[in-house]
């Protein structure tokens, strides 16, 4: 049985979990007298912040607005965005650009100056206000960022390891606080345990639970889950963007075509070289995302193909090749030469609109744990994520985060002792096969019934095989010891399970949820808060 350790393997004032552009700028925000402690399940630099291709949605541009950013967000997010985040992001983007600025990041100049940033354009944005560099924005904010991070004395890096759990307690109020959580040290191949004073969740997505994804390996929704068994409410999980243009190319694993490439007159075509995307809204390929992947998929069934394709070769090469080099490169390993010809896109899931509840401090209902970053819900995206809005809230929300623990960390106890992980009744996996074959069947189920068009029967198709995935999994995670790939796939099936039922929740189609028994959008309700009283 569960024992109360003495001490925990690891203790700190304030445990980071995941080490993207969230985790990294709170990181950041935290002074040098409070012990930090950032774990990744990869390496530092993994996530999808890495992969970030089009940029930083800030207002830059003397002719821009916040006001204007503000009404693209909204319009794009369909009557579900919490108008108070969507200011309060939109208001501190300029300053995050500057901060990143000033720790090195070199962003894309325009041409001739050494001052002016160069903005590109991406779908639902009515001004030019994407900050970029170059194509490899999220790589180069990284890389600075842990470059940062490396540097300070008071932040421990923890490279491959697992978060689990979390760990709660509850004071003598009746107030459950976070404790710290149990970690999977892949080295070592154990799990091992973490007191802090605070906690934050800054693990990004969860589009793993689909089987085409622009996402890297590790979006498996860890953040999510963990939040959900400990007693978080999680909101608006129905709306998972899917990106409209990925290449299609059997070995490019839904390599991301940015969106600035249509933001620079990138059109879309039908294999006939018929343009089509004007007849599914006026702003044609820069329609807001969810307008233009459902486009595609329109096409792609009407027509029985398996891709569309995207063409910018009308641009001079030099051109091309000096804004998308990555993109550029990347197609011309997989035999597609964007300066010369059109390139076959299809959309695939790209990025978790909803999340663990939070406030625009990042706080959860559970005290002292935050989420930041893709794995939270702020109200910013509504049903629907504005093109590079994503990197901004990130920014915005983890400095406030950083802030409110700053202001408070020294004043909160060391919740110590707390309970050892017990393995003492579980054995080594003896069937990897279930956890392979459960893998792929609910990120197959999930695409072909929970993605662009839904249904109910869909939806009910996808609940009841979740339910019987979901007791399989949790039996053989009770019985066998437990690795990387058995932990996200216990998360997997309860994200799984909660995007289903905040689809089957919702009525009505609206942004990125679309079903075909409810076409039409009703009177905005709110978003769908699921609450740990439903949980099975
Ligand atoms: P991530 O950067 O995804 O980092 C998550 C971290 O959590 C990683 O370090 C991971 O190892 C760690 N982690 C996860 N689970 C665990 C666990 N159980 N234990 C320990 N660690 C864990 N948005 C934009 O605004 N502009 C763009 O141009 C843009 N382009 C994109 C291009 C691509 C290809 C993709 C995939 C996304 C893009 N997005 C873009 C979205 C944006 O990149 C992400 O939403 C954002 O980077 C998320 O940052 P994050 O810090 O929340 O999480
Ligand atoms: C892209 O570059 O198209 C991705 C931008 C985003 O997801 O915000």
């Amino acid at each position: 049985m569960a024992e109360k350790a003495t001490i925990a393997n690891y203790v700190t004032d304030v445990a980071i979990i995941g080490s993207g552009a969230a985790g990294l700028t709170a990181a950041l925000q935290l002074d040098p007298k409070t012990r930090v402690t950032v774990l990744s399940k990869g390496g530092l630099e993994s996530g999808s912040t890495e992969w970030a291709q089009g940029g930083i949605a800030a207002v830059i541009d003397e002719e821009d607005s916040v006001e204007s950013h503000i009404a693209d967000t909204i319009d794009a997010g369909a009557g579900l965005c919490d108008p108070e985040a969507v200011r309060f992001i939109v208001e501190n983007g300029a300053e995050a650009i500057h901060r990143l600025d000033a720790l090195g990041v070199k962003f894309t100049r325009e041409p001739g100056s050494n001052t002016a940033y160069h903005l590109t354009r991406e779908g639902g944005h009515s001004h030019r206000r994407i900050v970029h560099v170059a194509d490899a924005t999220g790589k180069a904010v990284e890389t600075t960022l842990a470059g940062q991070v490396r540097k300070r004395k008071n932040i421990d890096v923890l490279e491959h390891f697992t978060a689990v759990d979390l760990i709660t307690e509850a004071g003598g109020d009746g107030e459950i606080r976070c404790a710290g959580f149990y970690a999977l040290d892949q080295r070592e191949n154990r799990v091992v345990t973490f007191a802090a004073r605070t906690v934050i969740l800054a693990t990004g997505g969860a589009s793993k639970v689909y089987l085409y994804t622009s996402n890297p390996d590790g979006n498996s929704g860890d953040g999510m889950a963990m939040a959900w068994r400990a007693g978080c409410r999680v909101a608006n999980m129905e709306f998972t963007q899917f990106h409209p243009t990925c290449l299609f190319h059997p070995q490019a694993k839904s390599f991301l075509i940015t969106e600035a490439v249509r933001g620079e007159g990138g059109r879309l075509l039908l294999p006939g070289g018929e343009p089509f995307a004007e007849q599914f809204d006026a702003r044609a390929e820069l329609a807001p995302r969810d307008i233009v992947a459902r486009a595609i998929d329109h096409e792609m069934k009407r027509l029985g193909v398996d891709c569309v394709y995207l063409d910018i070769s009308h641009q001079p090469a030099d051109f091309i090749v000096r804004h998308f080099p990555m993109v550029y490169a990347r197609c011309l390993q997989f035999g597609f030469d964007m300066t010369k010809e059109p390139i076959p896109v299809v959309p695939a899931a790209h990025y978790s609109c909803g999340g663990v509840m939070t406030d625009l401090a990042g706080r959860t209902d559970i005290a002292g744990l935050y989420a930041v970053g893709e794995v939270a819900y702020t109200g910013l995206h509504g049903a629907n994520r504005v093109a590079s809005n994503s990197l901004l809230e990130c920014l915005v929300l983890a400095t406030a985060a950083g802030k409110d623990i700053a202001g408070t960390i020294h004043s909160i106890d060391l919740p110590e002792p707390v309970t050892d992980w017990d393995e003492s009744w579980v054995r080594d996996s003896d069937e990897e096969i279930v956890v392979s074959h459960n893998w792929d069947e609910i990120r197959r189920f999930m695409w072909d019934y929970v993605g662009i068009v839904r249904t109910t029967k869909r939806l009910q198709r996808a609940q009841a095989r979740v339910q019987l995935l979901s007791s399989e999994i949790m039996d053989y995670y009770q019985n066998f010891r437990v690795d990387n790939n058995l932990l996200e796939l216990r998360n997997l099936a309860i994200v799984a399970d909660l995007i289903i039922r905040s689809a089957m929740e919702r009525k009505e189609s609206r942004g990125i949820h679309y079903t075909l028994d409810y076409p039409e959008t009703g009177t905005p309700t709110g978003p769908t808060i699921l609450t740990p009283e439903t949980r099975a």
